[in-house]
């Protein structure tokens, strides 16, 4: 029998797993895999690199079209460029997860990396699984399956501050909630609850229990058509 194409978006706050469990789901699946959160960190990496001020908007907006971001989809290897320059380790900087925020509000960085995410999306021929914070709401409203990741601000800090070697969780819990309440209360596509997701709570759960979890849900999809 066939096994028919399924597009699996993931939304939630910083710390609750997205990327560790979309990563699983897909490969475990056989299905692609896209960080967001990557895109929009590598457009901030570039906007740093390349003198703009990125806490002016207008300044963001009209350098927005210049870097050519790509993505490479494969979950047990995924690969971000800018301009042909692998961005992996750079988009992870404190620098960058400072500035990410003022960066994704843009209308015109959200115009722009919303189409390259749903031409990526459309050329996943077996599936795809697209982690972000709008992915159910505004960038794959017609999603086969919606899952909301949640966890508590506590267990969201520890696993944040276990990730960046030298961390402190109290320093990473203020910043992780300032971050959180920025993609909120951004005007264009904040991050939300899209009505037909599936709220998981992960603070009680093993990463290998949520991915389990995501998993059946996606095989219930499935099976059900
Ligand atoms: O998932 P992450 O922490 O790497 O995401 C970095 C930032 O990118 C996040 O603070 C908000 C922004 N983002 C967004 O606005 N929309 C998405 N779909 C994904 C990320």
């Amino acid at each position: 029998d066939t096994v028919e194409s399924v597009i699996v978006a993931i939304d939630g706050p910083s710390g609750t797993g997205k990327s560790s469990t979309s990563k699983a789901v897909a490969a475990k699946l056989g299905l692609s895999y896209l960080d967001t959160g990557a895109q929009y960190r590598a457009i901030t990496w570039w906007m740093l690199t390349n003198g703009v001020d990125t806490d002016d908007p207008a300044a963001v907006a009209s350098a927005a079209g210049k870097p050519v971001i790509v993505s490479g989809t494969d979950p047990n290897h995924p690969t971000i460029t800018v301009d042909g320059l692998d961005a992996a380790g750079p988009i992870r900087t404190q620098e960058v997860t400072s500035q990410v925020s003022a960066v994704s509000a843009v209308p015109e960085v959200r115009t722009l990396i919303t189409g390259l995410q749903r031409s990526i999306a459309a050329a996943a021929a077996g599936g795809i699984v697209v982690e972000g914070r709008d992915i159910g709401t505004t960038v794959l409203p017609d999603a086969d399956l919606k899952i909301f990741l949640t966890a508590s601000p506590e267990a969201r800090a520890a696993r944040r501050s276990g990730e960046v070697k030298g961390s402190d969780v109290a320093a990473t819990r203020e910043a992780l909630i300032k971050r959180d309440a920025a993609d909120s209360s951004r005007k264009t596509s904040p991050l939300a609850k899209a009505g037909d997701a599936v709220e998981v709570d992960t603070t009680e759960l093993t990463l290998q229990q949520v991915i389990e979890c995501v998993v059946t849900l996606v095989e219930e999809k499935r099976a059900a058509g």
